[in-house]
């Protein structure tokens, strides 16, 4: 066979394997394979010394064709097939925009603060300013100025922890009826306040006891501010938390900061007066403790007793949610067991 035929014979078969290349990888095989130093064009170009002077040119252009041929289908076949694989690329990566979304799991607010919520939006309702206090607080605010002087018994009844001899972990949210009242400008009308937060006693965790747990602070104090005005606001609030139907009783009790003193009862939600295990059959469930405002409290904060008086209450949101919920453990509240919260999402 002549070197033209040869050539020719390479070229077809050339073509044949570009073509059938299906991929980047056997397409750049090819071309080593065929237009490579050791491929059979080389070899034929070698062949060409043996060629007559007359016939080596016409050989050579020829070689130069089908290598220019080749080179050029090599060419072609890779950038259809790169093209092919940016197409595939791109079908797999195709995002349907319409598929319905991976939902993501969402908190919601913990079953204590959705009661502390309510009771902060139906007060704010009522034209009542919100004031947060520190959880440290110093012993003058949390005691002396709500008329518990050192030594004070009933200073026992709130075991307290002590950061030094003068500051402490808040043992109720009280202290922030002194701060306020110190604060407060009476020219510019009544206060009314309400005060959620933590606060600490040194007490043993059990099913009704936690060492941290959370009250909610409330107090008016202006002109002719009377009794009857505390137990028809404890009244919108037990009604607005635990039904319409509720009544609040008050019965006489004690507490430094107040005087008188009472505590709160509403109708047991659970058997609506008639008596049940819920409320030990007295048909009335104690909710919250309330009084009006001691006049050595506003003294010792700057206020005129002769002039100015008000009522102050305060109630246990964790308290709130046991009864709400027919929740028996206070502990299940703070160790945060997922199963036991999420019964509370509002959303489901
Ligand atoms: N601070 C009281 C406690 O922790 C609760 C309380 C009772 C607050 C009567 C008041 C009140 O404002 O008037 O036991």
């Amino acid at each position: 066979m002549g070197l033209k035929e040869r050539l020719a014979e390479l070229r077809e078969e050339g073509l044949q394997e570009i073509k059938d290349s299906e991929d980047l990888k056997k397409i750049n095989q090819v071309r080593v394979k065929m237009l490579g130093k050791k491929g059979p064009i080389t070899n034929v170009l070698r062949g060409m010394r043996d060629l007559s002077a007359e016939e080596r040119p016409k050989v050579g252009q020829f070689a130069n064709k089908v290598r220019d041929e080749l080179t050029a289908a090599i060419e072609n076949k890779r950038a259809e097939l790169e093209q092919a694989a940016m197409d595939a690329e791109l079908e797999a990566e195709t995002i349907d925009v319409t598929l319905p979304g991976t939902p993501v799991a969402q908190g919601e607010p913990h079953v204590i603060q959705q009661i502390i919520d309510q009771v902060v939006d139906l007060f704010v309702s009522m034209g009542y300013e919100v004031a947060v206090g520190d959880e440290v607080e110093q012993e003058v605010y949390n005691f002396e100025k709500l008329n518990l002087p050192k030594d004070h018994p009933a200073r026992d009844m709130q075991d307290t922890f002590y950061v030094t001899p003068s500051v402490l972990m808040r043992t109720q949210t009280s202290p922030m009826q002194a701060r306020m009242l110190e604060k407060h400008d009476f020219s510019q009308g009544p206060l009314k306040m309400i005060s959620p937060g933590k606060v600490y006693r040194r007490d043993t965790d059990d099913a009704t006891h936690s060492h941290q747990f959370n009250q909610i602070e409330g107090m008016v104090v202006g002109k002719h501010i009377t009794m009857a005005d505390l137990k028809g606001t404890l009244k919108v609030v037990a009604q607005s938390l635990f039904g319409d139907k509720l009544d609040v009783r008050l019965r006489p009790s004690y507490f430094p900061f107040t005087e008188p003193s009472v505590e709160a009862d509403i109708t047991c939600f659970n058997c609506m007066g008639k008596g049940c295990a819920i409320c030990k059959h007295t048909g009335w469930i104690e909710v919250l403790g309330a009084g009006m405002v001691h006049p050595n409290v506003l003294r010792m904060s700057g206020v005129d007793p002769e002039e100015f008086g008000g009522f102050a209450f305060g109630l246990g949101p964790d308290r709130f949610a046991m009864l709400k919920y027919g929740v028996t453990d206070i502990r299940n509240f703070y160790q945060n067991d997922v199963r036991f919260l999420t019964q509370f999402d509002r959303k489901g």
